[in-house]
């Protein structure tokens, strides 16, 4: 184990953000981890995968730990599903593609999205109609302070829109390990969200397959979000919010584009990127910190700015989606 001091961890986010460690190490398994825990007890610590949703708003007085846990193993199969577990460290993109390979169903919408897997059911990544949830099987994680290995089932992560314990209630206790996925043998196709079916129609696709729709999640994909390698940023900045079907229904007599999709409780979800667009925002830079021009709900970074820039930025949007809307915003970004 490497433990390094005062490093920049400009390269350890995908927003760019150029703040430092006080300690830096990675960890490739369990007994790695532990031993460097143990030897930093002291320090508040912070675990990081791919960097592509925190933004880091000041230097890290503590130890920042790199998950670096890899290897993807097929656990066991019936007559519907396979069993696949995949190492935390493993890149959610290359994971996808291994799956998508082996013709094992259930992630490609999600195709395109940055990190990796460790981080995956943190937030319960979604996308294109698709959440983790749906072929999320179990996962391990060691608790930092009990020093002992649990497994989560999918109920016990008590998932939600952009939601899991993780994120809530066992906030900074767990370091997820491995996540094992329920992917189908036969594919049941998902090309009912947004602008897919379009696009596989544009790409003259006859016949659907699972390279078919994850190429066309990433051509969308690519027409809008911008690259962290090309501009900082770490996706929607925001979560969209919900709303009492009362509440839509006054806001749509003020407001008669606002477009809301029912959630199955009957509240109505808005798109915030629209919210934002509407005050004004889209394409909005101030310094190097910005507003996406193709995508108003993505905060980016041009180059030097500070994560505080970022965060004021957000704070201004935030203030003046209240005021038009009367709507709180919650970020989905993790602000460290
Ligand atoms: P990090 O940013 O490294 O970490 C995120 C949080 O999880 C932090 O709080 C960190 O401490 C914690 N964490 C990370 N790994 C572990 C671990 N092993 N154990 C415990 N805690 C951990 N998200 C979506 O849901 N849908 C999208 O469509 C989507 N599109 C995106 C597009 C772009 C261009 C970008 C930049 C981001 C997008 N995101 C999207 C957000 C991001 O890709 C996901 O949240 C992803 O899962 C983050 O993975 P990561 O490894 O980079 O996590
Ligand atoms: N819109 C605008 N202006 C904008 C951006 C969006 O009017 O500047 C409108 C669009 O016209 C569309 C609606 O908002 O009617 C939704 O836009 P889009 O399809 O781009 O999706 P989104 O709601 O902005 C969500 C996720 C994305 C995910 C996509 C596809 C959240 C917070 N974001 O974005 O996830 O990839 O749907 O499923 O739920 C992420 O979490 O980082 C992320 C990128």
């Amino acid at each position: 184990m490497l433990l390094q001091e005062n490093i920049s961890l400009k390269p350890y986010n995908t927003f760019g953000i150029d703040v430092k460690a006080r300690y830096f190490a990675t960890f490739n398994d369990t007994d790695e981890l532990a031993e460097t825990l143990n030897l930093k007890s002291q320090t508040s610590n912070l675990i990081v995968g791919g960097g592509s949703n925190i933004l880091l708003t000041k230097d890290y007085d503590g130890l920042v730990l790199k998950n670096e846990i890899c290897g993807i193993v097929e656990l066991h199969e019936d007559s519907e599903y396979v069993y696949v577990k995949a190492g935390a460290g493993e890149n959610w993109h290359q994971f996808v593609l291994y799956c998508i390979e082996r013709n094992w169903a259930g992630v490609e919408n999600l195709s395109l999205i940055p990190g990796n897997v460790g981080a995956s059911p943190m937030q319960n990544i979604g996308a294109y109609g698709v959440e983790i949830d749906d072929v999320f099987w179990d996962l391990e994680a060691f608790h930092k302070k009990d020093k002992k290995v649990v497994t989560f089932t999918r109920s016990d992560c008590e998932f939600g829109y952009r939601e899991s314990v993780f994120k809530e209630k066992f906030k900074d206790q767990f370091v997820i390990l491995n996540v094992t996925f329920q992917l189908r043998k036969k594919p049941r196709f998902n090309t009912s969200y947004g602008a897919i079916e379009q696009e596989l129609e544009r790409m003259g696709v006859k016949e659907l397959s699972l390279k078919a729709i994850s190429a066309a999640v990433i051509n969308i994909r690519n027409s809008k979000l911008p690259n962290p390698g090309e501009i900082g940023n770490a996706g929607s900045f925001f979560k969209n919010p919900s709303v009492t079907n009362e509440q839509f229904v006054s806001l749509k007599a003020r407001f008669e584009n606002m477009a809301g999709h029912e959630n199955i409780d009957g509240t109505v979800k808005l798109a915030a990127g629209w919210l934002i667009e509407q005050c004004g925002w889209k394409g909005y830079r101030k310094g190097d910190a910005g507003c996406h021009a193709k995508q108003a709900l993505v905060l980016v970074n041009y180059g030097n700015a500070t994560g505080r820039e970022i965060y004021n930025l957000s704070e201004e949007i935030m203030q003046s989606v209240k005021e038009k809307f009367g709507l709180t915003l919650e970020r989905e970004v993790n602000i460290i």
